[in-house]
């Protein structure tokens, strides 16, 4: 990884170093280490929350340089609101709020762990941790000349001070190896698609191999071989040949049907000789959001030791329009046999993940796939980048990816299917066309992937609009965002992993 930070846990009694950060609740009330640490310095605190009308809101933060009275040259507080009502889900928000404040230059950071109500548990702590990693992270690769500011990566030490060191690092050692998920997902987001195309894409995703991942890669003769007509046919018109590689990670129980992710990986859309406007076309080196996602899934889970068989799938195409490529009006042959006249080349993910769908359901009979794909605009309009489409044949998986996305902050809210939306798609020559016109264009989309993935149970998730080209937030500050990888990876922890 490029620009990743590291972040420790030391005890209490350790001698705080660079810049302090503290807790305090609506009362400005401290802990006792924290008021300990402070000592005469609260007086400050006092006086600066005064003068900034500081409340100690939840999340709000409070910026005191050279503070009198204390070591430190710069002391953060950091607001819980009322401890009672604090919720879960909010320390790894602290942790990014915390590593926000933080520029290029900073040498180290001492986080108090601790509330007004005592220590923070374990896994607060680590949550405080992971949202640290999450939002320092800065894809600064190619940034020569102006390599200052924000433009640099963070060097920053973070320290978390606790009460139970071991404690902390157990409970944070698997959350730093998803958080290493996201950023290995975030990175291959952001990379240029001069750099990052097909098989530069199936080489990264074979160093999942150090992780004691199996990795197949199946080049263009094994695609034509096994009939992939629908995803050749996108990938024809490209210099670049494409690419399916297929990631295995066994840490269940030998034998045990396996879960299953796919993800679309268009390593640059043109849109085809269907080609896109000008006007933001270099965002669409971001298509390949989904498969990036698998891949920082895959990590994540490898990384951690997951006690669950998984396939990661990912379709790894270049959507280009030279003198080779498919036209509107051509009918490609699919994996499955079912035939697809092609109206638009720029619906050219649904072309991919059909292939792709139709492989993993036959080779490996998975108990569900879950594909993630920026597959429509039309998503971006429907629910703009707060949450992905879910689209599914599976209630009970629909229900448990709901409440997973609500658990990880990745949200995701549920679109419908069925047969009414199947005559958008009839084609006058083939088994269907590849586009259903402009009405419900996401819907349409999903509907022609359900015709590739059998009586398997399958979600779709529509990530156009949450992928990437996000804002920064309090988790991330970079372009690609990583999403899914934490949705999926509590997915997975929370119904389809042995109990340790
Ligand atoms: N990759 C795009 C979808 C997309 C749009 C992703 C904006 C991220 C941001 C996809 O391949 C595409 O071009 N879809 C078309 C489908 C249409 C031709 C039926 C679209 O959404 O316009
Ligand atoms: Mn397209
Ligand atoms: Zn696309």
């Amino acid at each position: 990884m490029t620009d990743a930070v590291k972040v420790g846990f030391v005890p209490f009694s350790a001698a705080a170093r660079g810049v302090l950060v503290v807790f305090c609740d609506d009362a400005l009330k401290f802990g006792p280490v924290t008021g300990k640490a402070l000592g005469t310095a609260v007086q400050a605190v006092k006086r600066a929350a005064a003068a900034n009308q500081f409340k100690g809101k939840s999340g709000a933060t409070l910026d005191i340089l050279a503070p009198e009275g204390l070591k430190a040259n710069r002391l953060i507080v950091v607001g819980t609101g009322k401890v009672a009502a604090l919720k879960d889900s909010e320390f790894i928000r602290f942790g990014g709020k915390i590593a926000a404040k933080i520029s290029a230059g900073t040498e180290a950071v001492t986080v108090v762990a601790e509330l007004p109500s005592g220590a923070l548990k374990p896994a607060q702590a680590a949550d405080v941790a992971a949202g640290i990693r999450l939002r320092a992270y800065r894809f600064t690769r190619y940034k020569t000349t102006k390599k200052d500011g924000d433009n640099a990566p963070l060097r920053t030490q973070f320290s978390v001070a606790v009460a139970d060191v071991a404690a902390a690092r157990r409970a944070f050692s698997p959350q730093s190896h998803v958080v290493d998920g996201v950023l290995t997902a975030r990175e291959l987001v952001n990379e240029p698609p001069n750099v990052l195309f097909p098989a530069e894409f199936a080489r990264r995703a074979s160093q999942l191999r150090k992780l004691g991942v199996r990795v197949e890669v199946l080049d263009v003769p094994a695609m034509k071989k096994l009939g992939m007509g629908a995803l050749l046919g996108v990938s024809q018109g490209s210099e670049h040949d494409g690419r399916v590689v297929v990631m295995r990670w066994n840490g269940g129980k030998p034998g045990e049907q396996p879960v299953a992710f796919v993800g679309k990986g268009v390593c640059f859309d043109t849109g085809g000789i269907s080609i896109k406007p000008s006007a933001s076309m270099e965002d669409m080196k971001g298509d390949m959001g989904g498969a990036a996602c698998v891949v920082g899934l895959m990590h994540a889970l490898a990384a951690r030791k997951a006690k669950v068989n998984v396939v990661g799938a990912i379709g790894l195409v270049e959507n280009m329009p030279d003198g080779n490529a498919q036209r509107p009006g051509d009918i490609v042959t699919s994996m499955s046999g079912q035939t697809i006249e092609i109206i638009n080349t720029d619906a050219e993910g649904r072309l991919v993940l059909a292939d792709v769908l139709w492989y993993v359901a036959k080779k490996h009979k998975p108990k569900f796939m879950i594909d993630l794909a920026t597959l429509t605009g039309a998503i971006l309009v429907a629910l703009g980048i707060e949450y992905a489409g879910l689209f599914s044949n599976d209630d009970r998986l629909a229900e448990r990816l709901t409440a997973a996305g609500q658990a990880s902050g990745e949200r995701v809210w549920r679109m419908p299917l069925g047969p009414e939306y199947d005559k958008q798609i009839d084609s006058q020559f083939a088994d269907m066309k590849n586009t259903g016109g402009r009405n419900g264009g996401s819907i349409t989309a999903a509907q022609f992937l359900q015709r590739f993935v059998d009586d398997i149970p399958w979600a779709h998730l529509d990530i156009a609009g949450t992928a990437m080209s996000v804002p920064a937030s309090d988790l991330n500050r970079s372009w690609g965002s990583g999403y899914g990888v934490r949705l999926l990876n509590q997915l997975v922890a929370d119904h389809y992993e042995a109990k340790r």
